[in-house]
């Protein structure tokens, strides 16, 4: 294998490497020649840009790449804001009923961003409490995966969640997939572990759908709630390896049942100059648009599908599944995937009662409530499956630490 820099590194069998303290680099600091950057150049793999503190990453020792490794899930956390919004509030707003609610979703309350909280605090929160789980330095971090679609700013959130949560090591990037995001960003740090050689990923699932819900639409608002979750990912061996099988899927047709598309609704100079259609309109996003239907018809039959080709993929039968976690976007939705598969019902993590959809969080906040309670025990193996926009959906089989 020849790197980037023209340095032949050699292949090593796949041995796991100890959890060092800093000692395991991100693969593209691996791959670069060990070079002394002037004073006062900034490093673009790390988290810190102040250029009074920037020291160069080469002088640390590197390893070759390492391909063939197995990637477990070590520790968990969540954060939720401090808002409940019952059934009972959204019937003062909108023309609805606890009952209605209750009987067509399962949701009875959620959570809602309100006064200084944000959706990058929800994160940190969530991010630190998987870390004191796992056990795991922040600087340890070699790479955080924030996956939301709502994130505060537009260019992506994970750099200032890895800067503030003290992941100095690490480099991070946004995934946007709506309510299947936690389950990418899950297989894509199992990949960056297996064939970049990483060894801690933190996986972040965090939205604020409340931002783009029509609070007078009866037919979407009662459906959202806010929050964050996160898993710490860590290289082990490969006979050890926690992700089992995976299968990912999406179809850009499906899109018009489900969108908050940009609207470009204000003129950024009254005088275009002549040129028509330029400068183009300051863009907004629109509310969320879904076609409840459609969404539920889609779900109802992918989902149990994903799930039968990523256990396929695992070798396993759908008896072997100690937990089903679907995303919790609609009572109705998870039993029918459950009797699909016949999964039994208390084999079946749902805490969508208590928070409604919280897109990539969902996921995330379920396992990480079902791990604390002493449900989701060491060993046991978890059929997991987002859903929605894109449209989007994937299942990931894995095993619990
Ligand atoms: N309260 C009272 N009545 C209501 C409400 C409400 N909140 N909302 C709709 N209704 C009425 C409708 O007006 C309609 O009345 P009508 O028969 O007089 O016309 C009736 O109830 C039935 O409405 P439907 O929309 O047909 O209700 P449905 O049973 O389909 O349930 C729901 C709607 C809950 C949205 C369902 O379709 C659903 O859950 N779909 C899936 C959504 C989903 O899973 N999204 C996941 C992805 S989210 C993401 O990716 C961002």
């Amino acid at each position: 294998m020849v790197a980037a820099s023209g340095l032949a590194l050699p292949r090593v069998a796949a041995p796991c490497p100890a959890r060092t303290r800093g000692g395991l680099r991100p693969a593209f600091l691996r791959l670069a020649p060990p070079v002394a950057l002037p004073p006062r150049q900034l490093r673009c793999c790390a988290s810190t840009v102040d250029d009074g503190v920037v020291s160069a990453a080469a002088s640390k020792p590197r390893l070759p790449r390492v391909v063939g490794m197995g990637s477990k899930l070590v520790g968990c956390g969540s954060a939720i804001p401090t808002l409940s919004v019952s059934n009972d509030d959204l019937s003062k707003i909108v023309e609805t009923s606890d009952e209605w609610i209750a009987a067509r979703t399962g949701i009875r309350n959620r959570r809602v961003l309100s006064g200084d909280e944000t959706l990058r605090g929800l994160s940190i929160q969530a991010a630190q409490r998987a870390l004191e789980m796992a056990e795991v330095k922040a600087e340890d971090v070699d790479l955080v995966l924030l996956c939301t679609s709502t994130p505060d700013d537009l260019f992506g959130g994970a750099a200032q969640v890895l800067a503030e949560v003290g992941c100095t090591n690490a480099f991070g990037f946004d995934i946007t997939a709506a309510c299947s995001g936690f389950i990418v960003g899950l297989i894509t740090a199992t990949r960056f572990i297996k064939g970049g050689g990483l060894q801690n990923v933190l996986v972040v699932g965090a939205d604020a759908l409340s931002k783009y819900v029509d609070w007078t639409d009866r037919g979407i608002c009662i459906l959202f709630g806010d929050a964050a979750g996160a898993v710490l990912v860590q290289a082990c061996s490969a006979d050890e390896d926690g992700l089992l099988g995976f299968c990912v899927q999406s179809d850009g047709n499906g899109q018009k049942h489900l969108n908050a598309v940009t609207a470009n609704d204000e003129s950024i100079l009254s005088n275009t100059n002549g040129v028509p259609g330029f400068p183009p309109k300051k863009a907004t996003y629109s509310s969320i648009q879904m076609n409840g239907k459609e969404v539920f018809r889609f779900a109802v039959r992918c989902v149990p599908q994903s799930i039968e080709k990523a256990l396929q993929e695992a070798g396993l039968p759908a008896s072997s599944i100690d937990w089903l976690l679907l995303h919790q976007a609609n009572q109705r939705i998870i039993d029918a995937a459950a009797s699909r598969l016949d999964i039994p019902s208390d084999k079946v993590i749902s805490n969508l009662a208590n928070y409604g959809n919280t897109s990539a969080a969902s996921i995330p906040l379920a396992l990480d409530e079902a791990v604390r309670s002493g449900k989701v025990k060491t060993g046991d193996i978890i059929a997991a499956s987002g859903f929605g926009a894109g449209l989007t959906w994937g299942s990931a089989i894995v095993k619990w630490g």
